[in-house]
């Protein structure tokens, strides 16, 4: 058995929005692998972020992969601006979209990976019938819409159930669909995160909230304790 390669993907939410640039350096320098860009409108979840001008700015700044979570609602009208913009992969939220087969078209179409985003709450099914569209399925682990939330322990059963449901498709067809967690991610959770199947991993206030503005290799010593929990498990 190959051994399992995992992402480390810091949530820019929590990073210093007046240096951004610079936190995107930074964190990728440490040793992570990709940046989570979290879309939010105030309208699918009570708060407000950031959009296209900001993928489009930071695009320079790295060369590492911009992992798009849109919490939007309506989804289709902003997809080809992120992708014009830069994005890598974007995901969405499948009660945020009328049409969700289209949707992951219209993402691969501009040329990013797809990817659907399953609140606590809300049933795999929705991925049943769409398998063949999917690189990515994220399982929130918080409910969207702010970051330093408390990882919800039922996420450990629901990922076991994501992973058996992508391995038995990647049996069945050889395709591989990445299975991301995002929310309340730890050094000391983590490594379980793993075991119940997650293989790429969002971590916000984790990693942006180690000693925010002291010493430029602040973040290293967050990502190398992530990593060493992750190479345990
Ligand atoms: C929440 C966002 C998350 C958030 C994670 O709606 O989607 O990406 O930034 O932050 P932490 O890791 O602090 O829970
Ligand atoms: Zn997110």
């Amino acid at each position: 058995m190959t051994r399992p390669t995992f992402r480390i993907a810091p949530s820019i939410l929590s990073a210093n929005f007046a240096k951004l640039g610079e936190e995107v350096g930074n964190v990728i320098a440490a040793g992570a692998d990709w940046i989570h860009f979290d879309v939010m409108d105030n309208h699918y979840v009570p708060n407000l972020t950031i959009g296209p001008l900001v993928c489009e700015a930071l695009r320079p700044v790295t060369g590492a992969v911009i992992d798009v979570h849109l919490m939007v609602k309506p989804v289709d009208r902003i997809v080809p601006d992120f992708a014009k913009a830069g994005a890598n992969v974007i995901t969405f939220h499948p009660e945020a979209s009328e049409h969700i087969d289209r949707t992951l078209g219209l993402i691969r179409d501009s040329g990013c990976q797809a990817g659907l985003v399953f609140n606590p709450a809300t049933p795999l099914h929705y991925m049943d019938h769409v398998m063949d569209k999917l690189d990515i399925v994220l399982l929130m682990s918080v409910n969207p819409g702010f970051g330093g939330q408390s990882f919800i322990p039922e996420s450990l059963n629901k990922l076991q159930v994501a992973r058996a449901k992508i391995d038995d498709y990647a049996a069945r067809t050889g395709r591989r669909i990445l299975l991301e967690i995002d929310g309340g991610v730890k050094v000391d959770n983590i490594a379980a995160i793993a075991r119940a199947g997650a293989d790429t991993f969002v971590a916000g206030s984790a990693v942006f909230g180690a000693a925010k503005d002291t010493d430029p290799h602040r973040y290293d010593s967050v990502i190398a304790a992530l990593r060493a929990e992750l190479a345990e498990s």
